[in-house]
C-alpha cells in the first residue's frame, strides 16, 4: 500500500524503482503526473508549466512561472560552436541519428561544470536541455534541407519558438499561428513523461554511473528512437501512406489479415502497449487535437485521418485486437496532427524527444537525489553452458 496506490507482492518484486512523479493505471486507462490527470493538464496548463510539475513536483503560480519561463528563454541559444557538429553528418541523415549526435555534443560544453550530485547544477542542466531541445531539432531539420539555422526569439512562446525556427528563413518571416502553437504545446504535454518506459529506464540506469546529464539525456534519445517505442509515431504514418497508396480504406480488411496472419511480422504501429490494456487517455486528447489542427488548416477530409478513424472503429471491434487489449495509443495520432502543422514524417521521434526530455530529467533527478540510490545492475537468468575445459586447437 504506497498512498491511495496498493500492487500486489507479485508487482512489487519486479518493480525497477520507486517513483513519485508519474502514476498509470493501464486496465483504467489512467495517466496522472504528480497526481494531476493528463486530461487536466493537457487542457488548463502549458508545457512549461507541465515541466515546472514535473521538475518540482507543483504547478508554478505566476511569479513562479514568469521565473521559470525566464531562465529557459535566455537558455535556448546554443553554443555557436555546436553547428560545426552538424556538419560532419550527410544531409540526408536521420533526425534521430542527429540528434542523438547532438545531445551528447552538449556534454562537450556543459559536463565539466556539472557536479551529477549537485542538486543545482542538475537544475540548470534541466533547464538548459529544455531550453535547447528545441532549437537542436529545429537545426537538424535545417541542415537536413539545406536552409540557414534560425536563431531562437525571446518573444515567442516555448512551441511558437519552436515553430518559428522550424519553419522561418531569413528571407520570409513565419507567423506562428496560435491554433498550431497550442496543438503542439498539447503534443509537448502529452510526451512528457510516461514512468519508466524503455527509454527512462535507459536514462536511468546510464545516469545511475554518475555521467553527467546530457550523456543520460542522449542514451534515452537513441532508445526512443526504435519503432517498438518512439519511432512508432513515424512508422504508423508510413503504415498509413502505405495503406492508402494500396487502396485506401476498401484496402483495410486486406492490411488487417497480414496483421493476423501468425507467419507475418506486420503490426499495426501505434496500437498496443505494454502498460495500457485499454484505451491510452493520451490517444484520445491527440485524436482531438488532429481534428483541431485539420480543421484549422482545411484538411478535415485528410486521407490519411480518415483511414485512421475507419482502422481504430474495426480493430475496437475485431477480436484479434480487443482479446489482446490492444488499442491506439499516443503515437497513433501524434504523426497525423504533426504532418497537418507542417512537421516532417522523419522529425516526428525528434519531436517526440524534445517533449520527453523533461521527463527523462526529472526521473533522473529524483534518482540521483535519493541518498540511497547505486549504480544500476540489472540481473541475469544464466543458460548458457556448464563449464568447460579449453581444447587445444588441433583437438578443438
Ligand atoms: C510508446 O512504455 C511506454 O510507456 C512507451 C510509451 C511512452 O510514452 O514512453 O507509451 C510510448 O512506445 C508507445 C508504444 C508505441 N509502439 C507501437 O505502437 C508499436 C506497435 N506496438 C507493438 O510493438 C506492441 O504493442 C508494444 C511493443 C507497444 C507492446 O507490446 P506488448 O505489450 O509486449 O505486447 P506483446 O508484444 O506481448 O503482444 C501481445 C500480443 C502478441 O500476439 P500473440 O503473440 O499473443 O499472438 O499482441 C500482439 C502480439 O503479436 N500485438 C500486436 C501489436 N502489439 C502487440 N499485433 C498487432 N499490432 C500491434 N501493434
Amino acid at each position: 500500500q504506497t498512498g491511495m496506490f496498493t500492487y500486489d507482492p507479485g508487482f512489487l518484486s519486479t518493480a525497477a524503482c520507486q517513483s513519485a512523479i508519474t502514476y498509470i493505471d493501464g486496465d483504467k486507462g489512467e495517466l496522472l503526473y504528480r497526481g494531476y490527470p493528463i486530461e487536466q493538464l493537457a487542457t488548463n496548463c502549458d508545457y512549461l508549466e507541465t515541466c515546472h510539475l514535473l521538475l518540482y513536483g507543483e504547478l508554478p503560480d505566476a511569479a513562479q512561472k514568469k521565473d521559470f519561463v525566464s531562465r529557459v528563454t535566455n537558455h535556448t541559444m546554443v553554443n555557436e560552436q555546436m553547428q560545426f557538429f552538424l556538419r560532419g553528418f550527410r544531409r540526408d541523415a536521420h533526425p534521430m541519428a542527429i540528434m542523438t549526435g547532438l545531445v551528447g555534443a552538449l556534454s562537450a560544453f556543459y559536463h565539466d561544470s556539472t557536479d551529477i550530485n549537485n542538486p543545482a547544477h542538475r537544475d540548470i542542466a534541466a533547464i538548459r536541455l529544455i531550453a535547447k531541445m528545441p532549437t537542436l531539432v529545429a537545426m537538424a531539420y535545417k541542415y537536413t534541407i539545406g536552409q540557414p539555422y534560425m536563431y531562437p526569439r525571446n518573444d515567442l512562446s516555448y512551441s511558437g519558438n519552436f515553430l518559428h525556427m522550424m519553419f522561418a528563413t531569413p528571407c520570409e518571416e513565419y507567423k506562428v499561428n496560435p491554433v498550431l502553437e497550442r496543438a503542439l504545446d498539447r503534443i509537448f504535454i502529452l510526451h512528457a513523461d510516461h514512468e519508466q518506459n524503455a527509454s527512462t529506464s535507459t536514462v536511468r540506469l546510464c545516469g545511475s554511473s554518475g555521467t553527467n546529464p546530457f550523456a543520460a539525456i542522449a542514451a534515452g534519445v537513441a532508445c526512443l528512437w526504435g519503432p517498438a517505442h518512439g519511432g512508432a509515431n513515424e512508422a504508423a504514418l508510413n503504415m498509413l501512406g502505405d495503406i492508402q497508396k494500396n487502396g485506401g480504406i476498401e484496402n483495410i480488411g486486406e492490411f488487417i489479415k497480414q496483421v493476423k496472419d501468425k507467419n507475418s511480422t506486420v503490426k499495426l504501429m501505434g496500437f498496443g502497449h505494454r502498460v495500457y490494456k485499454n484505451y491510452d487517455p493520451r490517444a484520445k486528447l491527440m485524436q482531438e487535437t488532429c481534428k483541431e489542427v485539420l480543421h484549422e488548416m482545411g484538411l478535415e477530409n485528410d486521407p490519411l485521418f480518415k483511414l485512421a478513424m475507419a482502422l481504430e472503429k474495426i480493430a475496437l471491434e475485431d477480436d484479434y485486437f480487443v482479446s489482446r487489449k490492444l488499442y491506439p495509443n499516443v503515437d497513433f495520432y501524434s504523426g497525423i496532427v504533426q504532418r497537418a502543422i507542417g512537421i516532417p514524417v522523419p522529425l516526428f521521434t525528434a519531436v517526440f524527444a524534445l517533449a520527453r526530455n523533461v521527463g527523462w530529467m526529472a526521473q533522473l533527478n529524483e534518482m540521483i537525489g535519493d541518498p540511497e540510490y547505486k549504480i544500476g545492475r540489472p540481473r541475469q537468468l544464466f543458460v548458457g553452458s556448464v563449464p568447460r575445459e579449453v581444447k587445444p586447437m588441433a583437438e578443438r
